[in-house]
């Protein structure tokens, strides 16, 4: 077989990516990206399979959140600042359940491009193509926003790159430091229902001070008030992933410069299509969504595919199958993996599984569907005695009404208040954290039968 290139995608079926008019604009903008420096460096790449091998194998958790879309009018430090925010505390709760390290990863700085249900949308007996993300079109329904247009990749590279560096800013410069991220767990919330999660946090409070009154400083301080944070975004649009591939001169070897993990959407991962064909050559870890659509063959032709050295930490199979369906696929899947002895990590995706419109019209998610999700694939895992390794979200640090439920509960009506999204409806900060609590309540059962199960 002929050495991968980075252009071989350009031969396969393609679906879900723009029809540019314009050729030679688009041969351009391709041109002038692959002059661009890469957003990551390989060594980080390496560095977040290790941490996701680790988290495969129980050692570690992967906590992977963000926006379903970013996007250029939704773009300043503090979204950016709230967001990364809301994943520390998050980090520090499924710590808390955990008792392992935590692998922060951010649907962030650069997940622009979106698969669409329809290529086409009709409003009032218009039809014009639809919404593919910012770095494609515009969101706004007229013939001109809509067209894709090559140049705005340049502009997502430049928010990419710009929000990556106040996310290094961030991790690296005292942001996340432990007494910061304490500040919370002080009101988290006065409802009822919500005492458990108050006691969980009342529990980490105190833990945290005792470890401040006990000095902990020098070393293990500055240790713990920086973190390692990674990005990820859905590699849909594949002449920005090629222009902004690269070989690493460490190893050799392509890597995605565009962020330091890809995924594969539920809608393009066909075993012969040009987005596998792309993400089997570059060395970042790669996801793979996988939907009730997917089967036990494809699975097994994807995992040969996508790892066909069965790296660890290589690939991470992302379940999102809906509430009340994980019992139909998750079980065949994960037996699928073991007979064939892959090295994969599980993690759950309980947003893309769970998107229904609302009686007045908004698309939404019932915060009780998400959890029940996130429940049944921690109960598949027990009864099958695999690894639940990671939760992925679509999740934004504002007060946005989006999804509803909750422990101070958004109701359908709600829903008008603060719908800011551009594509999926994101958990707010307070649903963000609620789940927080429950997949550390359900890591902390788990490591409690793990030790009655030893003594
Ligand atoms: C997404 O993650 O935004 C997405 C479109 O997911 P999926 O491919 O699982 O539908
Ligand atoms: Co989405």
């Amino acid at each position: 077989m002929s050495k991968w290139q980075k252009s071989d995608w350009r031969a396969k079926p393609r679906v879900q990516m723009p029809d540019y008019a314009d050729a030679a604009e688009l041969a351009q903008v391709e041109a002038q990206l692959s002059q661009y420096p890469p957003l990551v460096f390989a060594g980080e790449a390496r560095a977040l399979k290790a941490k996701l091998a680790a988290a495969a194998r129980g050692e570690a958790f992967l906590l992977q959140g963000g926006d379903c879309a970013e996007s250029f009018a939704e773009f300043n430090a503090d979204i950016i600042r709230d967001t990364f925010k809301v994943l520390l505390q998050m980090a520090v709760v499924l710590t808390f359940g955990a008792k392992v390290p935590v692998v922060k990863v951010g649907r962030m700085a650069g997940q622009f491009a979106k698969p669409r249900s329809a290529p086409t949308e009709t409003v009032n007996g218009v039809e014009l193509p639809s919404y593919k993300g910012d770095i494609v079109n515009g969101f706004e329904f007229t013939e001109q926003a809509r067209r894709p247009d090559p140049k705005r990749m340049l502009q997502a590279y430049t928010q990419a790159a710009a929000s990556l560096n106040l996310l290094r800013a961030f991790s690296k410069g005292g942001f996340a430091d432990i007494h910061r991220v304490h500040a919370w767990t002080l009101g988290f919330t006065d409802r009822d229902e919500a005492e458990k999660y108050r006691e969980m946090a009342g529990r980490i409070s105190d833990t945290l001070d005792f470890m401040i009154a006990a000095g902990v400083k020098g070393e293990t301080f500055l240790q713990m008030s920086q973190v390692d944070f990674f990005t990820s975004h859905e590699a849909l649009l594949l002449e920005y992933e090629e222009a902004l591939c690269r070989v690493d001169s460490t190893t050799g070897l392509p890597v995605a410069g565009s962020g330091h993990m890809i995924w594969i959407g539920d809608r393009t991962r066909q075993p012969d299509g040009a987005h596998v064909e792309f993400a089997r050559g570059v060395q970042n870890p790669i996801g793979l969504k996988c939907g009730p659509t997917i089967s036990d063959e494809d699975l097994k032709v994807l995992i040969e595919k996508l790892n066909p050295k069965n790296e660890e930490g290589r690939l991470t199979l992302i379940a999102r199958f809906g509430a009340g369906k994980v019992g139909d696929h998750l079980p065949r899947l994960i037996r699928t993996v073991t007979q064939m002895g892959a090295n994969v990590l599980w993690s759950c995706d309980p947003m893309h599984g769970n998107t229904i419109k609302s009686a007045t019209g908004y698309k939404t998610r019932p915060f009780d569907n998400v959890l029940s999700e996130v429940q049944d694939f921690f109960a598949v895992h027990n009864a099958e005695g695999t690894i639940p390794g990671g939760v992925h979200f679509e999740m934004t640090g504002k007060d946005v009404t989006e999804c509803t439920g909750g422990v101070r509960a958004v109701a359908e009506e709600d829903l008008s208040d603060r719908y800011h999204t551009a594509c999926d409806p994101r958990l707010n900060a307070s649903q963000a954290l609620e789940l927080a609590f429950l997949v550390a309540e359900e890591l902390g059962n788990r490591r409690e039968e793990a030790r009655r199960a030893v003594l």
